[in-house]
């Protein structure tokens, strides 16, 4: 029976260990490992002598001592969860000696075998699968790793913090030790193994010292390495001029693997991530790819502070470190763009990731406060809502007190609760300290899930020249929370005049008017009403600048408004927005049109709002691309009362290839002017242009150019970067043209051997349409997963192929039969048994099969028992899911 646990019922723990030695001898098939505890009771245990628990999971025991005696069976009990041991009330020495095998772990928790390589991975819960522990993360004890292996297959042995001692044994084996100064929590021990080749450098930090970086990965990747290890000192400098906080330890390694269940760890001065987040070079890597790994290398190096020093308490807490880490890691990125209408591109892109996937989830039977108050699993809790919206809860309290204040009250945070594990409490307190301010009611933020709705609604006074706005803020209930108090909302307003010039918000009662630009508000009841004064004309509004705060903003704006701020408003981030907007609205319309079977032709509105983002000559390419991104047909039908997938991928392509039609010869212009000259090189200028040609590009295909289906081509031949490679073969593999095949082919020749390249290409397999006359996308997918380059054991292939499926290519996953569902029933089930952690995340591809039209709900619904059929084989990750979807 699955069991839940609730944030309320935290207990300090029963005995804390200040030490541990582990010794390690390496062997895939086999791993032995000594670990020697120092363990004391915890005198804040209220409970009188307790046992001792340690957590053990899919290891077996050898033997316990106590003090150098070994304990005889009855002394001690040992089952599946751990080891339990009496009669602990003093200080005591305890020696475990268990074995594990890397080679059987396909979980990739604990310490796994990637390729000829050993790999760890310990958060949230892996530690007890490499030795007996207590597993959480408020037990903070100091390491030292010894650790022995076969010279030929470990010449790299790596552990956290410094290498003391180094030496080789009679028997063709050696032997290494670390000793990592910092007290941690197990969640942040590492270990790596194997045959790694490194890119090391050193880098002068400010206070004076100088430190070591290097980058690890498998030889034939050492030429992808250059970009990780600059982004790493940039980061480290970032973090320097930005929070004050240096980099504490001699030595900062990172490890790329191509198996590995999420982005990236940031295990103390050991950090290990996927390949697909550390390597790039001009052939395996996109400009997107070259920005996700500055801003992941950043996000784990950030964590050494707020995560690794400042450590959590429970997994309830999680946000307390993702949340303000996330946080970090987007001003990082912004910061590292530049100039401000850069930094909004990158301000949009978090947005539109926020909205795609965390505003669904908030609205879905897996809605969750960002702390969340119980739990079965606690892997199925990393998510874009602990995370993304954790990252905006954050930011809108950096809004509200002001960037100098938050600074303080972040200096506090991490001076006062530096080497300990704390609750979110420690932050909040922190800020209201700096600030002064009271922010109880800020906290709402941290215990109520969904997503408020905020709606506006004007009245003009032509008389007095007045404008009122009343407010109104709503949560929909989600689960386990039918009732929601108002949030703490920043509430910036702008006013544009006819010109589309700023305009004084002044409030009627105030005699003076501020100067033109956006003020901050602050919504703190269910409704609010603001009047305001000294005003020429009737403004055109513009609010929520910049996305101040995670919400869903009817602001009662019509279509013809819409345009205007598409093409007038100062703020790049609320353009874009309207821009976006009218986008979204023009696919309703069609998707509706389609369903009534009224046909009607697309707004010009928004064809001449797109039109005059194109040619406006003020934008940089960058920031056209993102306007013009047709916004995800996810994201579109979210909207719907119910979701007919067919019937919105129909209004998709008709706004798409209507815009295209109508501006033909602009977007052929535009792909010519953006060609980008010389090598490559993944700056934000270039990186932009490449953007917008490739969107012009793709408008003009959809369009049915014949000239620009010969550029697309030319391009995918002669690109010099894949970024403009892939986009070719991207717009290809999305239309009719019978060239697609042999370029399909081609590529897979050439990226056959390189697994990063494999993926995307995947990718590209699985959320391309199928075309009359060609197999379905489900025959496709499923050919693909038998075929040699795919394996259910790599989670990057899952995530390519089967997530690129089951969540990015909705028309063909929906399919009327249903069988679509039968086979994402097939692939949880089989990933259950490898890998429970990434069979819960394809798992949740039907969260929301409520929300769809009866006849393909009930086949969802259908696909879900045949899986909750199962339950005695389920793992509890995938179990938890499931529960909750059916719920
Ligand atoms: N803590 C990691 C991060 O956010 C994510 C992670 C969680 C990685 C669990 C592996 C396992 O950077
Ligand atoms: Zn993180």
């Amino acid at each position: 029976m699955a069991k839940t646990i609730y944030r309320g019922d935290y207990r300090a723990p029963t005995h804390l260990i200040d030490s541990i030695r582990l010794e390690f001898d390496l062997n895939a098939e086999e791993t032995l490992v000594k670990s020697t505890l120092e363990v004391r009771p915890n005198p804040e245990c209220t409970e009188k002598d307790p046992p001792l628990f340690l957590n053990g999971e899919d290891i077996t025991l050898r033997s316990v001592s106590i003090d150098g005696r070994e304990l005889k069976d009855g002394e001690y009990k040992v089952d599946s969860n751990g080891l339990t041991i009496p009669g602990i009330t003093s200080a005591q020495k305890l020696e475990i000696v268990n074995t594990f095998s890397p080679k059987a772990n396909t979980a990739l928790s604990g310490i796994y075998a990637s390729g000829v390589n050993l790999m760890s991975q310990c958060e949230a819960q892996g530690f007890r699968r490499i030795t007996f522990f207590e597993d959480r993360p408020d037990v903070l004890a100091r390491y030292t790793t010894v650790i022995r292996g076969a010279t030929e297959d470990f010449p790299v042995m790596l552990s956290n913090g410094n290498l003391t001692e180094e030496k080789s044994l009679e028997d063709g084996r050696r032997e290494v030790t670390y000793v990592d100064p910092f007290p941690k929590p197990c969640y942040l021990f590492a270990l790596v193994a194997g045959k790694l080749v490194s890119r090391a450098s050193k880098f002068d930090l400010k206070d004076g010292r100088t430190v070591d970086l290097s980058v690890w990965v498998d030889p034939q990747d050492l030429d992808k390495t250059e970009h990780t290890l600059e982004s790493l000192k940039r980061a480290i400098r970032w973090d320097e001029e930005r929070w004050g906080l240096e980099l504490d330890l001699k030595d900062f390694k990172i490890v790329a693997t191509n198996d590995f269940n999420f982005g990236a760890m940031e295990n103390k001065g050991l950090n290990i991530f996927n390949s697909r987040c550390a390597l790039a070079n001009p052939k395996v890597a996109t400009d997107s790819d070259y920005l996700r790994i500055e801003g992941v290398v950043g996000h784990e190096y950030f964590h050494n502070w707020t995560g690794d020093r400042v450590t959590l308490r429970d997994w309830f807490q999680l946000t307390l470190k993702e949340g303000l880490t996330v946080f970090r890691d987007q001003e990082f990125s912004a910061d590292m763009l530049g100039e401000p209408s850069a930094r909004a591109v990158q301000r949009i892109r978090d947005v539109s990731v926020l909205r795609a996937a965390q505003f669904m989830e908030d609205a879905g039977p897996m809605a969750h406060p960002i702390r969340p108050e119980s739990y079965q699993n606690i892997n199925n809790f990393y998510t874009s809502t602990v995370y993304e919206k954790g990252a905006e809860v954050i930011r809108m309290l950096q809004t509200l007190l002001g960037r100098e204040t938050f600074r303080k009250g972040f200096d506090l945070y991490i001076a006062r609760n530096d080497g300990h594990a704390v609750t979110c409490e420690a932050f909040i307190n922190a800020m209201a300290e700096a600030s002064g301010r009271d922010l109880s009611e800020f906290t709402n933020w941290y215990s109520q899930a969904g997503t408020p709705r905020v709606t506006v609604r004007r009245h003009w006074d032509e008389v007095n020249h007045r404008l009122t706005l009343n407010v109104r803020q709503s949560t929909p209930p989600t689960p386990g929370q039918s009732v929601k108090k108002p949030f703490l909302i920043p509430f910036p307003v702008a006013f544009l005049n006819s010109r589309g010039e700023e305009m004084p918000v002044q409030l009627a009662e105030e005699d003076e008017a501020p100067a033109p630009g956006t003020r901050m508000f602050e919504l703190t009841d269910e409704t609010a009403e603001f009047v305001f004064g000294g005003l020429e004309e009737e403004p055109v509004v513009s609010l929520n600048r910049g996305f101040a705060a995670p919400i869903i903003l009817d602001a009662g704006l019509s279509q013809e408004e819409l345009a205007f701020l598409a093409a007038n408003d100062p703020d790049p981030f609320n353009r874009w927005d309207a821009m976006n907007r009218l986008l979204i609205d023009a696919v309703h319309a069609q998707t509706r049109a389609r369903l009534l079977k009224t046909p009607e032709d697309v707004s010009p509105l928004v064809i001449s709002a797109a039109s005059k983002i194109l040619r406006d000559e003020n934008l940089s390419p960058a920031f056209k691309a993102v306007a013009l991104t047709m916004p995800g047909e996810k994201l579109v039908a979210e909207e719907d009362p119910l979701i007919d997938p067919h019937a919105v991928h129909a209004g998709w392509i008709a706004v798409r290839q209507a815009i295209g039609e109508k501006n033909i010869s602009a977007f052929l212009e535009t792909a010519q002017a953006n060609i980008v000259e010389g090598p490559y090189e993944p700056t934000p200028e270039k990186a932009g242009k490449r953007a917008l040609r490739n969107l012009a590009l793709g408008y003009a295909h959809a369009a049915g150019s014949p000239r620009a289906a010969i550029m697309i081509k030319d391009q995918f031949m002669t690109a010099n970067n894949l970024t403009d490679k892939l986009a070719a073969l991207h717009m290809m593999a999305n239309s009719q043209t019978p060239a697609k095949q042999d370029m399909e082919v081609d590529a897979l020749k050439a990226w056959y051997h390189e697994p990063l390249l494999i993926n995307k290409w995947l990718t590209i397999q699985a959320t391309a349409p199928s075309f009359p006359g060609e197999a379905r996308v489900l025959e496709r997918v499923r050919e693909l997963t038998r075929c040699p380059f795919f394996s259910l054991k790599n989670p990057n292939n899952v995530y390519a192929l089967l997530l690129g499926y089951f969540q990015q290519n909705p028309s063909e996953f929906h399919l009327a039969d249903g069988s679509g569902y039968a086979f994402w029933a097939e692939m949880v089930l089989e990933l259950n048994r490898i890998n429970p952690q990434v069979a819960a995340r394809v798992a949740r591809s039907l969260d929301n099969w409520r929300r769809y039209t009866p006849a393909l709900a009930e086949k969802m619904h259908a696909a879900l028992e045949s899986v909750e059929a199962k339950r005695s084989e389920l793992s509890p990750n995938v179990a938890e899911i499931i529960e909750k979807a059916l719920g």
